[in-house]
């Protein structure tokens, strides 16, 4: 195992589960654009953040983009929901195809390692602590986290963002 003490240089560097409890090594979005968002699995039906973002996956993912979901119950109520229903609740309702991975914390001392690098490298305009759901981070082809988003920030107006980074070679 290699020593922990270095700063990780990328998210490229972090191993996550998958919603079936599988290792997914983030390596293997190396030259991908990355939107890294936390959904509750219980949004309401209507929310306009999950069309949003399966709009702009079925627009730009042939261009390289990939949108990680992370189902987090921090906000708001506590709900039982399993892996398996987080998934098919957003497939079903959504045609979400980008992946939904394993329930995380994202803040607090169980945040996931994921999110705790993120949120020390962005940190939020009123402290580091993620506010609510819908959360994102933009990671560019080197897995470098280029910036941060408030959950009132719609999707589609990260558009810009996200085909300047899929330009860069
Ligand atoms: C992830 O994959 C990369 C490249 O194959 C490898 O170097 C790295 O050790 C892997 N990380 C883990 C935690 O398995
Ligand atoms: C955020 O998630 C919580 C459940 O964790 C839910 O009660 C709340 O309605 C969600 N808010 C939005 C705006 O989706
Ligand atoms: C989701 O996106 C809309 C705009 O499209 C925004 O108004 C809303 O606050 C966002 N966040 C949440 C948590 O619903």
């Amino acid at each position: 195992m290699a020593s922990h003490s270095n700063q990780p240089q990328s998210i490229h560097e972090f191993t996550v589960k998958d919603a079936k409890g599988n290792d997914v090594n983030l390596s293997t979005y190396k030259g991908k654009v990355l939107l890294i968002v936390n959904v509750a699995s219980q949004c309401g039906l209507t929310n306009s953040n999950y069309t949003e973002l399966t709009q702009l996956y079925e627009k730009y993912k042939n261009q390289g983009l990939e949108i990680l979901a992370f189902p987090c119950n921090q906000f708001g109520s506590q709900e039982p929901g399993t892996n398996e229903e987080i998934q098919e609740f957003v497939c079903t309702r959504f045609k979400a195809e980008y992946p939904v991975f394993d329930k995380v914390e994202v803040n607090g001392d169980n945040a996931a390692p994921i999110y705790k690098y993120m949120k020390s490298v962005k940190g939020g305009l009123f402290g580091d602590n993620i506010k609510w759901n819908f959360s994102k981070f933009l990671v560019n082809k080197e897995g470098e986290v280029v910036d941060r988003y408030a959950p009132t920030t719609s999707p589609l107006s990260i558009e810009k963002d996200i085909k300047k980074l899929l330009e860069k070679a």
